[in-house]
């Protein structure tokens, strides 16, 4: 059986090394397609897979059309947006991620960057501190779960909306949960993106959410920059010049942005948020494990597709 990790931003090598041995030990083989910039090399070693270990790497049907012998795809990660699901049920594959294995990573780059928001891109002009300051967290999911519990740390108020996550684990974190989405961006001051990229949140954070947000309000994506509304976010910081905009999705229209809210905005220039050693290493291992698991016992616990 041959596994194949393919992942246009590479793990780092030591996590590598800990998949291969997940691999090995099980008597699969593995394969590493790294940093390709050609799709058709992606199609090409795909063809005899019988396991397929990605990251943001696409996995649609033609992807699925030339693997002829694949059984799971794996994200080694937790959104997978990238991958047609329907495309893959229809094609017998199962779909996995790996569930809360780099969320501390992207929470701890919420910091990195909300701190930098906030003391102005350490221009060398006074800035602001975070403790009793408001944050609120847009879904409370692995990463919201660890930005709170970082936030605290900080000494600020948090809250958060997440309709699919009860009061209780909310409260029980000293979280204040909060039912109604305009109120979580009119009463705080750090707004940090939780939320998958779906057909219901896709462009569902712009011009009206935004300029509710109090003065000097910062809004932080490490989501996907599908969920937001780029025309009605730029028209938010034309309108508000004491907004700004972190994230770790370069928009679309980021050098124009970065051009006109010069000292508002920063984009990193690839996503970020999971690229550490200790997420690489989780994720990575996660995914190996549970390849193992479902080719040699069948077990499919992180199956996201039907
Ligand atoms: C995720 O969904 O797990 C994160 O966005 C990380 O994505 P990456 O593996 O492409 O860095």
């Amino acid at each position: 059986m041959k596994v194949l990790v393919a992942t246009e931003k590479p793990f780092a090598a030591v996590a590598v090394d800990g998949i291969r041995q997940v691999i090995e030990e099980a008597g699969y083989e593995l394969e590493l397609l790294e940093k390709y910039t050609d799709r058709a090399d992606l199609l090409a070693a795909v063809a005899d897979a019988d396991a397929l270990i990605i990251r943001s790497d696409k996995v649609d049907a033609e992807v699925l059309d030339a693997a002829k012998q694949l059984k799971i795809v794996v994200r080694a990660g937790a959104g997978y947006d990238n991958v047609d699901l329907a495309a893959a049920t229809a094609h017998d594959v199962c779909v996995e991620n790996t569930p809360g294995q780099n969320s501390n990573a992207v929470a701890e780059l919420v910091f990195g960057m909300t701190v930098m928001a906030v003391r102005n891109m350490y221009n060398g002009t006074s800035g602001t501190e975070l403790k009793d300051k408001r944050l609120g967290i847009h879904a409370f999911g692995q990463v919201g779960r660890n930005v709170a519990r970082i936030a605290k740390g900080f000494g600020m108020e948090v809250s958060a909306l997440d309709p699919y996550c009860p009061d209780q684990v909310m409260t029980e974190a000293g979280v204040t949960p909060v039912h109604d989405l305009k109120s979580l961006y009119a009463d705080n001051d750090v707004v940090s993106l939780h939320i998958p990229a779906t057909a219901e949140t896709k462009g569902s954070v712009g011009y009206d959410l935004v300029t509710l947000m109090p003065k000097g309000g910062v809004l932080v994506n490490t989501a996907r920059k599908e969920v937001i509304d780029e025309p009605g976010l730029i028209e938010a910081l034309r309108e508000r010049k004491d907004l700004k905009y972190v994230a770790d999705v370069r928009p679309d229209a980021a050098e124009e942005m970065e051009k006109e809210f010069a000292g508002r905005v920063f984009f990193t220039p690839k996503k970020m948020g999971a690229q550490t050693a200790e997420a690489n290493i989780n994720a990575g291992i996660a995914a190996a494990r549970q390849v193992v698991a479902f080719l040699r016992d069948g077990i499919d616990r992180f199956r996201v597709n039907k």
